[in-house]
């Protein structure tokens, strides 16, 4: 999905991989890819890509690359390392080398190094070390690209925002199609549908660490964000639910919502998922239900889902219901049958997506054979 959406936004060479897609472009491309990618994490430009045997060869590699060119010793680093198979002894001394090897060069060529920061670096730097190959990455994004700009409440357990537009995408929701959460905590998921609605450029609230690169073209960036602003649709009314047991959730959605301009598009109210009803005859429904790593209510849980299974059975038959969740007791205790499940992370929590087609009449057979 991350491939498709890639080369909507002009990428060429799209090729997904392990936990990412490589793909090609100029400036531009880099500039559409943070602005419009949705779905994306990070979007990292490759500076090196070589073997390696020790560390001093990881080392001779980032000693090489023109630092001084891309940014300026005034701005602060910090150096991430990941690595599979990686035959060295410490990870956090191959760290300092490829920091040590950037500041060298800063100071061989200005006589100044960067400073470093670990926790709001102006640069990010990303290795990655396999058996034999090294390859390092400059963060064009800064920031993960999850963090729009616009979450001022972030609520109990909240999904990341790539993700909701992720499972959004998976779906087939479409702007227009109902669409309803009714456990939305903090409101991703609606805020994510309604920013796709109005063609909002997820990018758009947000800064981004190219905007500090030395070849930084404020020109076209101005021309590219203004171009995003001139497609988005005005804001109207939109078939789009959310509701939540507890009002501070839903005041946190309403935050955030109201700080991302959207409060008017969406329907928001205080209720109980297993009072309400569908709000349309069709629809999609979306959600991420309280779970026992995060809630630690296992006991109660184990009652409330087969309650939930009961609900959709009977109040949303006509309906396509897509729930997330890292809870393996869920699929079991839910009576339903799943149509699909998509495995998926949310962060570092494994989590399935279980689809279920809430058939017309199904509620009728179940009940002939109860
Ligand atoms: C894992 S959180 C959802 C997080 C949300 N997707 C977000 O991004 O902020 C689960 C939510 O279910 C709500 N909840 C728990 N029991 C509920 C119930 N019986 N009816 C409606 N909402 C409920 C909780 O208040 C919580 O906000």
């Amino acid at each position: 999905m991350l491939a498709d959406e890639l080369s909507k936004l002009g990428a060429e060479k799209v090729l997904p991989a392990n936990g990412g897609v490589h793909f090609q472009g100029n400036w531009k491309t880099c500039y559409q890819a943070n602005l419009g990618s949705r779905i994306a994490s990070r979007i990292l430009w490759q500076i090196a890509s070589t073997t390696y045997r020790n560390e001093q060869d990881v080392y001779d590699t980032t000693l090489a690359l023109p630092w001084h060119e891309w940014f300026s010793s005034e701005l602060t680093v910090r150096v991430n390392l990941a690595a599979i198979k990686c035959p060295l002894r410490s990870l956090d001394f191959v760290t300092l080398r490829i920091k040590d090897a950037v500041c060298d060069k800063f100071r061989k060529i200005t006589s100044k190094r960067p400073s470093i920061d670990t926790v709001h670096p102006d640069i990010r730097i990303h290795g990655f070390l396999y058996a034999n190959e090294f390859t390092l990455y400059l963060d064009t994004s800064g920031d993960a690209l999850f963090k729009r700009g616009y979450r001022k409440a972030a609520g109990n357990a909240p999904i990341r925002e790539n993700l909701a537009a992720g499972i959004l995408s998976l779906t087939g929701w479409q702007p227009g199609k109902p669409l309803l959460d009714p456990m939305c905590g903090s409101g991703t998921f609606l805020l994510e549908a309604a920013q796709i609605a109005f063609n909002i450029a997820p990018g758009s609230q947000r800064h981004f660490a190219f905007e500090k690169f030395k070849q930084f073209d404020q020109p076209l960036w101005t021309k590219l964000k203004k171009e995003a602003l001139g497609k988005q649709h005005p804001i109207t009314q939109q078939p789009i639910y959310g509701s939540d047991l507890y009002g501070y959730a839903l005041s946190d959605a309403r935050t955030n919502l109201e700080a991302a301009g959207l409060l008017d598009a969406v329907y928001l109210k205080q209720a109980n998922v297993l009072e309400i009803t569908a709000p349309t005859p069709q629809g999609i429904l979306i959600t991420n239900p309280p779970y026992g790593v995060r809630i630690g209510e296992t006991q109660s849980l184990a009652e409330f889902y087969p309650k939930l299974g009961d609900i959709l059975k009977s109040k949303f038959s006509g309906w396509t219901a897509y729930i997330l969740s890292a809870d393996t007791m869920l699929p079991k205790t839910i009576r339903l049958k799943a149509t699909r499940r998509t495995p998926l992370f949310n962060g570092a929590l494994e989590c399935r997506l279980l689809e279920y087609k809430m058939i017309a009449g199904s509620l009728k057979k179940n009940n002939e054979s109860d």
